[in-house]
């Protein structure tokens, strides 16, 4: 997996494990499709928590203006980012062997009141949905990425109602 793809990433993808790149992947490809410069890393907020609070502590000063988190399990990552960083965070559940996500989902959206993070679907669905939020959310300022945006919406549109039942 790319472990830094542009130096003028707007978008980070943190995943805890290298065994999260198959789901978080879905992220970065949408990114690109997007045009949203992005960059991946691995960090986990258990095996790795101090540079994990590093790395969201100069999130912002390096110019990241959106951060997904990826994790399985009892997924902390999310919100031990949110915890480091004002930027807004979003977090895929991971689709865990045990509990088949729920598990990464309920510690991903279940943040204390004062810390949040825009939790998303499991597994990838939710990785996609993340990098179409994080588009929206820089969409707002950024004129391109807006208008590839809609694009896309568009595109997903017509294909559906090209659609006809078998
Ligand atoms: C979490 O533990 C990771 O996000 C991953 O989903 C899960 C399992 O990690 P590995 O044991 O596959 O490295 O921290």
């Amino acid at each position: 997996m790319p472990e830094s793809k542009s130096s003028s990433a707007l978008v980070a993808i943190i995943m805890g494990s290298k065994s999260d790149w198959e789901t978080m992947r879905r992220s970065a490809e949408m990114l690109d499709e997007l045009g949203v410069p992005n960059e991946s890393h691995i960090l986990s907020a258990h095996r790795t928590p101090e540079a994990t609070a590093e790395f969201a502590r100069k999130a912002a000063d390096r110019g990241l203006r959106v951060i997904i988190a990826g994790a399985g399990g009892a997924a902390h990552l999310a919100g031990v980012i949110a915890a480091h960083t004002w930027l807004p965070i979003l977090g895929v559940p991971i689709q865990s062997q045990a509990l088949h996500g729920l598990d990464s989902l309920l510690s991903i959206a279940q943040m204390p009141g004062g810390i949040p993070v825009g939790t998303l679907a499991i597994g990838s669905a939710g990785a996609k949905n993340a990098a179409l939020l994080a588009a929206s959310i820089i969409g707002i300022s950024d004129e391109k990425v807006r208008e590839n945006l809609q694009a896309f919406r568009k595109k997903q549109t017509d294909a559906v109602l090209a659609q006809r039942v078998p």
